[in-house]
């Protein structure tokens, strides 16, 4: 099994070798989009271009004064007043379950159905917190807050003709090690361990969802957006400070072309047949290797479910999908 996967994963490599960045704007007006974390850096730059669009977008952020000031943007940016009326902003700390908990509701309540869910939210702390929940940061924010997202809103996402669920990774994912006796950290912490072990969990995540998903048209995949000039790894961390600042003037890339990247997953042809995949750019690449290995699969994917549990139990249950034996259960229904 792990051959093939192996194989495929060639075989879509040298598909995509001729790619060129196109993103057409037909699929999306109309479409709804869920952005978490999206008042700043590249989830603000995918508003303004689905808002160029005439997208509905649902912005997660934790700040509402940002909200204003990305409307202020839009409207200078001579938007029509009909597409900036289509953005609805959704406050939320999204390192906090139960404020996702919250968010998804209101969420559920306001749109029939999602049709692209971009799980973005991210960041890379050099000092150890730890959430009111109880969770280290990085992996709250960066893992199950996403993971969270997902089951809240698959539902709704099941409702869309064409869901489609994008998480922003990161190509330090394949440095990650998934510390399964200690993932809050607590005995050593170093920022970059966390932020690639969030990633990579992120990434075996999307795997094993990809999977329970199999029988639907729902897409879930990732993508590594290349090195981006945002306010990412702003604490002071020493000689890695130093390297991701030369990184973000040499190299790195303007949100806004790792915008048109992520959006490719959604109305690209070229990548319409990707399921659980990683795509680095504009290229699908293999992942870490623990992403094929079924059992660490299956042992973070219980671990996760187990941490969750009191978040997505209640819920779950009486909507769309079930649960057996802390497994999910996809019942199909009518998208009526
Ligand atoms: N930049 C890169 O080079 C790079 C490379 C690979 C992958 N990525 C990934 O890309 C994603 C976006 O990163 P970015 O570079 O755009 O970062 P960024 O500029 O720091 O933007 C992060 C966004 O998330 C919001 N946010 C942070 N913590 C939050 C919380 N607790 N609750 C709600 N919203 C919160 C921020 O809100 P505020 O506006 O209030 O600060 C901001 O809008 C992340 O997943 C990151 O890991 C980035």
């Amino acid at each position: 099994m792990f051959l093939t996967e192996r194989n495929n994963y060639k075989k879509e490599k040298i598909e995509m070798q001729k790619h060129t960045l196109q993103v057409s704007s037909i699929r999306q007006s109309n479409m709804v989009f869920v952005v978490t974390g999206a008042t700043d850096g590249i989830g603000k730059a995918l508003v303004l271009e689905l808002a160029k669009k005439g997208a509905v977008v649902a912005v997660i952020g934790r700040n509402p004064k940002k909200f204003e000031k990305l409307i202020a943007e839009l409207e200078n940016l001579s938007i029509p007043a009909k597409n900036i009326s289509r953005i609805s902003s959704f406050i939320a700390d999204l390192s906090v379950m139960s404020s996702i908990v919250d968010v998804t509701s209101r969420i559920r309540d306001s749109y029939d159905a999602v049709d692209v869910l971009i799980n973005n939210v991210g960041g890379y702390f050099a000092e150890r917190k730890v959430t009111e929940e109880g969770f280290e940061y990085t992996f709250a924010l960066n893992y199950l807050g996403h993971v969270l997202m997902t089951f809240l809103l698959l539902g709704k996402i099941q409702k869309s003709d064409s869901g489609n669920i994008i998480n922003i990774s990161s190509s330090e994912h394949k440095h990650g090690k998934i510390h399964f006796d200690n993932l809050n950290l607590s005995k050593s912490f170093f920022g970059r361990k966390a932020y690639a072990q969030s990633k990579l969990a992120d990434m075996i995540f999307i795997r094993e969802m990809s999977l329970f998903l199999r029988k639907t048209d729902i897409r879930i995949n990732a993508i590594h957006p290349g090195i981006v000039k945002t306010n990412i790894a702003q604490s002071k961390f020493g000689l890695q400070s130093l390297a991701f600042k030369l990184l973000k003037n040499t190299v790195a890339i303007k949100p806004e072309k790792a915008a048109l990247r992520i959006l490719q997953l959604v109305d690209n042809p070229d990548f319409a047949h990707l399921r659980g995949n990683y795509v680095s750019g504009t290229k699908v690449k293999s992942s870490h290797t623990l992403t094929s290995n079924h059992y660490k699969r299956e042992e973070l994917w219980l671990i996760t479910v187990d941490i969750l549990k009191e978040w997505f139990y209640p819920i779950l249950n009486e909507k769309d999908i079930s649960l057996t034996n802390h497994k999910l259960e996809y019942i199909q229904i009518e998208s009526s």
